[in-house]
């Protein structure tokens, strides 16, 4: 890493561990647009629309033809083609708690081995069932920042042994977590909420995936997939992002065979860049029944062809290693992308999915992540759901929750209770009927 690519990734922690970033405001020394009148006029790409000219009229040709296209669209221009699942991907169940959180869940550990080699690459998974639900459960599914041990402070999580990035918030020192981290994150994940409600949560730390750091994907699970003599992934093959949301794919293979989950109500959700992370999954992935993004901004919800707060190019140079290398291309360029991120969202119809903007948070532009879930509209109700009953952006602490769900709530950039209150309250409405 550059020196200046270092403070920006140490502003980056801040703006994870603190949630200190709104507005752009850890980002004052570069200057982004935050006024409406200077968006540029675009014109998006339409998603009933195929390369060739062909008007998507019925949902047969969206299932063949279209979302296709648009899938190898996003893998070739932005997030890179991942990998499928390892043939000798292993699971070993290393501890289930029955009474956990005062025996309110049962809590179970579970290291997924990506190779033959228990030296390799792997990832924990944590997951809480609850005790007072009729199994199988539903799950919500989601990255974490710092370590299973930082979402909440039960003592029997075990403490990450991944790289993880130093913050005084976690006492995480020379990368390494330690035990004061515990629960340092808890307020961003209402553990005893969602278990009451009768929802599993499961939960898997990005940095087991690839440390979220430029070093030419030495690191992390890409190496395991490069063909001999390949030294780092080709201009179309994944990048960060794309391992991240790989792992959460990896995380459903598990939930597959566990008898307590019903892996047909798995809900993936992310914040921020792993919000960005949830939508590429969800995209990617068919299985996931539902899909949710926190603030996801640039890369993620936001419309690309927007320059209102973080751009293309913004994003391609301070996080090189996010996306795949043909994305660079497109910094200031975006109108010569085939995509947008409506149809990010397009790919996961007709499944529920909810997007939610911060009034504060205009570095990731509320208004281009509205409108991007607006722009999807046209998909779902081609495959016969509604989509976004809205309009206009509604106001603040406003949830909209149709088929496609909104919300912009008051303050910053951040994953608070109420964020998962409208989700409890989504997946209650789109999940338990099913
Ligand atoms: C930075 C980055 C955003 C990202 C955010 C985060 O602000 O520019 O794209 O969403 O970090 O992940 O916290």
């Amino acid at each position: 890493m550059r020196r200046w690519q270092a403070f920006l990734a140490m502003a980056a922690v801040w703006a994870v561990g603190g949630g200190l970033l709104a507005a752009g405001a850890a980002w004052s020394a570069e200057p982004a647009n935050y006024d409406e009148s200077k968006v540029r006029a675009y014109t998006l790409p339409d998603p009933l629309v195929c390369l060739d000219g062909a008007k998507i009229t019925d949902p047969k040709l969206w299932w063949e033809k279209r979302r296709p296209e648009i899938l190898k669209l996003f893998e070739e221009h932005m997030y890179g083609k991942s990998p499928g699942r390892p043939k000798d991907m292993k699971f070993e169940v290393r501890s289930v708690e029955p009474k956990a959180l005062d025996g309110l869940a049962t809590r179970k550990e579970i290291r997924v081995y990506f190779s033959a080699d228990p030296k390799g690459p792997k990832m924990d998974l944590l997951l809480y069932l609850p005790n007072g639900a009729s199994r199988p459960v539903p799950v919500f599914l989601g990255t974490n920042f710092q370590g299973n041990h930082t979402i909440h402070p039960d003592p029997g999580i075990s403490i990450t042994e991944s790289w993880v990035w130093n913050d005084p918030a976690t006492g995480a020192k020379n990368n390494r977590a330690s035990p004061e981290g515990r629960g340092s994150m808890a307020r961003r994940w209402p553990v005893e909420k969602i278990l009451k409600r009768g929802y599993g949560l499961a939960t898997i730390y990005y940095g087991d995936l690839d440390p979220d750091y430029d070093d030419g994907f030495q690191n992390g699970v890409h190496p395991l997939f490069y063909r001999p003599g390949q030294t780092r992934p080709e201009p179309n093959q994944w990048g960060a992002i794309g391992a991240w949301a790989w792992g959460l794919s990896r995380a459903l293979d598990y939930l597959e065979t566990d008898s307590d989950v019903d892996a047909k109500r798995v809900a993936v959700m992310g914040h921020s860049r792993l919000g960005k992370t949830a939508l590429w999954a969800g995209a990617q992935d068919q299985r996931f029944a539902l899909v949710i993004s926190n603030n996801s901004g640039c890369g993620g919800a936001a419309l690309s062809r927007r320059n209102f707060g973080e751009t293309v190019e913004r994003i391609n140079r301070v996080f090189p290693h996010w996306f795949c290398d043909n994305f660079k291309k497109y910094g200031g360029r975006e109108d010569e992308l085939p995509i947008d991120q409506h149809m990010l969202i397009a790919l996961i119809a007709p499944r529920p999915v909810y997007v939610a903007s911060a009034q504060e948070d205009l570095w990731a532009d509320p208004r281009g992540e509205f409108l991007s879930a607006k722009g999807a509209d046209p998909v779902y109700r081609l495959l016969g759901t509604d989509g976004l009953a809205a309009e206009e952006m509604p106001e603040v602490d406003k949830p909209v929750m149709s088929r496609i769900g909104y919300h912009i709530r008051r303050g910053k950039h951040d994953v608070t209770d109420y964020d998962w209150e409208q989700y409890l309250q989504f997946a209650d409405k789109h999940l338990r009927g099913k």
